[in-house]
């Protein structure tokens, strides 16, 4: 762990926002330290490319979403269908440049901090028009054992870095307007709601953008 002991764990950090008198008691002193916890593994996410090395970390991936009775992995480029890891690398490959029968050219990362492959996210680098009104740019899912823990957020945010390097300037993420953790992550990246559309289920989605300025993300 970074923060070994009080003495560097105030130290450390902007005097402005966490000086020792604003948070003297041991208290505030054990949020911060959560808080600061929480912020160094965020420091850490990184969007990798998968290869053939990450197979291990996959398999357990998908499996902790079966464990939890969840079927679809957003953002995961069909890793919960594939035969096996090898096919869906082969498919991920193929993504990067598909673009006839409706599909459009797509990336696929895993979000890793440190040797742990904590959630998947996609980038279709254009729209078709099923995609304008509900599947949008991005997708994204992070494995249930580590949810709330700001990874969502900062995968969303190097998305956007990454989208940027694709020449890409507005940027837009729907979610069920029943997903609050999804509109926090989306809000939280600048999201602005443009509408809310009803899909084939009945359920509302909504529509958001996200524009990409220079030096901003
Ligand atoms: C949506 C999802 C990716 C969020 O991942 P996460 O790593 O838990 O998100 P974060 O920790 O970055 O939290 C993002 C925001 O959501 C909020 N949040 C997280 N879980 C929440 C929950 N269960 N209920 C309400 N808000 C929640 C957080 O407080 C945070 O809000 P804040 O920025 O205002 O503090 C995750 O829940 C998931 O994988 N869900 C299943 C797949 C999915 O729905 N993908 C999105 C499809 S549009």
């Amino acid at each position: 762990m970074v923060c070994e002991g009080k003495g560097h764990f105030l130290e450390s950090r902007p005097a402005n926002k966490f000086s020792k008198k604003k948070y003297g008691d041991e208290y505030s002193y054990a949020i911060l330290r959560e808080e600061w916890e929480k912020q160094m593994y965020i420091n850490r996410l990184k969007l990798v490319f998968p290869t053939i090395s990450h197979k291990e970390a996959a398999i357990s991936y998908k499996q902790e979403f079966l464990d939890n009775g969840e079927m679809k992995i957003y953002g995961g480029g069909g890793l919960n269908r594939e035969a096996s890891y090898e096919l869906w690398l082969e498919k991920i490959k193929a993504d990067l440049k598909r673009d006839s029968e409706g599909f459009v050219p797509v990336t696929t990362y895993f979000a890793f901090v440190g040797d742990e492959l904590v959630g998947t996210i996609q980038i279709r680098h254009q729209l078709n028009d099923y995609l304008y009104q509900r599947g949008g740019h991005i997708g994204y899912s992070v494995a249930p054992s580590k949810r709330q823990k700001g990874y969502a957020t900062e995968m969303l945010r190097l998305a956007l870095k990454k989208c940027q390097a694709l020449g890409m300037k507005k940027v837009l993420i729907t979610c069920d307007k029943d997903n609050m953790a999804s509109a926090a992550t989306i809000f939280t990246n600048h999201g602005v709601l443009e509408n809310e559309v009803p899909d084939d289920q009945g359920r509302i989605i909504q529509r958001y953008w996200i524009e990409i300025k220079r030096g901003e993300l």
